[in-house]
């Protein structure tokens, strides 16, 4: 049988590393390393990545910069969509397995490929994720997970690593399980694992504790084109770097920690601890504009959709046609959320605090209680009691007021 060459979602980390010698010695496969940076990997890593994947015995590495195109294609169709598993968690992982996926699969015709890997664990929500877009978009492919099978504890790892040379400092207590991109933190293991047990400090990088916190409060102003953030203070920016800059400021104030336990697709119920001061105050932001930009009926059936699309990206199905279909109502509701958000940071908190939209609903002269009231009071009567007449007739009939 010949050699198999497979192409594998390759980390930098102990895990992966040690994937790419077991996948050659035990399934005598060739092993190309893809890293896609989400926002995960600073500059300086880029030489520690490449040398890591060599020493562990692959092939070639490939270091992929995928930030801008997952913020255009992916934060911005989530954040249009308000998108918050369980209405909370802003599916910072689950969002960067897609993009992820794509890189590798045109990573593997690159190199004509038999499969890709990863080193996704079976209890996860992960491999559910890299192999259900691996079929939707590349079903030729064989996916292989060799930390599914391979049966290595943390500690036997890290004795691999040091037979094998693989240069990698891990320590046998890995305290958490970490994954990170732009959109935030996602946070697992150890103490956390006892849902009754309050998240300690360490973990955290892109929040302060908001008891540090400034006390004085500051406001930033948010602009959007079409759902999407275009402006940062007035300023035009792109949306990667608004991302940076919101996520800086609000977590500097505290904002964005979240700690719930959740509902994995394999039907675990699962401790999660997140940091997210970036994706929270953007959605806030854009819910408050399409608070005064959506009409009442659009704005109510989105939100609908919006529960369905947070759970396709979760449960793996950003590659599927719902997704498509809903992603094109989505953006058929964005046409006119053009406008700015005023959003005020507080310790802990993030609340908008003024709007305007050009194209906005809000029609001062309708709602106003004082001169230049153009409602037409006398139009309420009639209606209030059409509205109320079925309700009417059932009291006079069956209930109350029914004597
Ligand atoms: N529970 C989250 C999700 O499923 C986070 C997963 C984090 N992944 C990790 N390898 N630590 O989206």
């Amino acid at each position: 049988m010949a050699r198999k060459k497979v192409v594998l979602a390759y980390s930098g980390g102990l895990d992966t590393s040690i994937a790419v010698r077991w996948m050659r010695e035990e399934w005598d496969q060739e092993i190309v390393c893809c890293a896609v940076d989400v926002g995960q990997i600073d500059a300086g890593e880029h030489e520690v990545i490449r040398e890591r994947a060599v020493a562990a015995g692959a092939v070639d590495i490939e270091i992929i910069d995928a930030r801008e195109e997952f913020a255009d294609r992916f934060l911005s169709q989530a954040l249009k969509a308000n998108s918050l598993y369980e209405g909370k968690y802003p599916l910072v992982s689950a969002l960067s397995r897609p993009v992820i996926v794509e890189h590798l699969v045109a990573c593997a015709r690159r190199h004509s490929a038999d499969g890709v890997g990863h080193g996704c664990t079976g209890k996860g929500n992960d491999q559910v994720r890299f192999e259900v877009s691996t079929r939707a978009l590349a079903p030729d492919l064989e996916v292989f997970a060799p930390t599914r099978v391979w049966g290595l504890s943390r500690a036997e790892c890290i004795d691999r690593a040091k037979d094998w040379d693989i240069p990698i400092e891990a320590s046998v207590e890995k305290i958490y399980s970490i994954d990170e991109n732009m959109w935030g933190r996602a946070i697992e293991c150890g103490v956390l694992e006892n849902p009754w047990s309050a998240p300690p400090e360490d973990p955290f990088t892109m929040t302060v504790n908001s008891k540090l916190a400034p006390s004085e409060p500051t406001e930033i102003v948010v602009g959007f084109e079409r759902g999407v953030p275009v402006a940062f203070n007035g300023e035009p920016m792109k949306f990667i770097d608004i991302i940076n800059q919101v996520g800086a400021v609000a977590g500097s104030y505290g904002y964005g920690r979240i700690d719930m336990v959740e509902n994995r697709r394999v039907g675990i119920k699962s401790r999660e601890v997140y940091e997210c001061p970036a994706s929270l105050a953007l959605i806030t932001a854009h819910q408050d504009l399409e608070g005064i930009c959506l009409e009442r009926d659009v704005a109510r059936e989105k939100q609908r959709v919006e529960i369905r699309i947070a759970e396709l990206i979760y449960d793996g199905l950003w590659h599927s046609p719902l997704m498509s279909a809903l992603q094109s109502f989505v953006d058929n509701t964005q046409v006119h959320v053009n406008g700015e958000v005023r959003l005020r940071l507080e310790p802990g908190r993030c609340f908008g605090v003024g709007r305007r939209a050009p194209k906005g609903l809000y029609d001062h002269d309708l709602a106003t209680y004082d001169i230049g009231d153009t409602f037409r009071h006398e139009d309420s009567a009639g209606f209030v009691r059409l509205w109320g007449l079925s309700v009417e007739t059932w009291s006079r009939r069956q209930g109350p007021g029914a004597r």
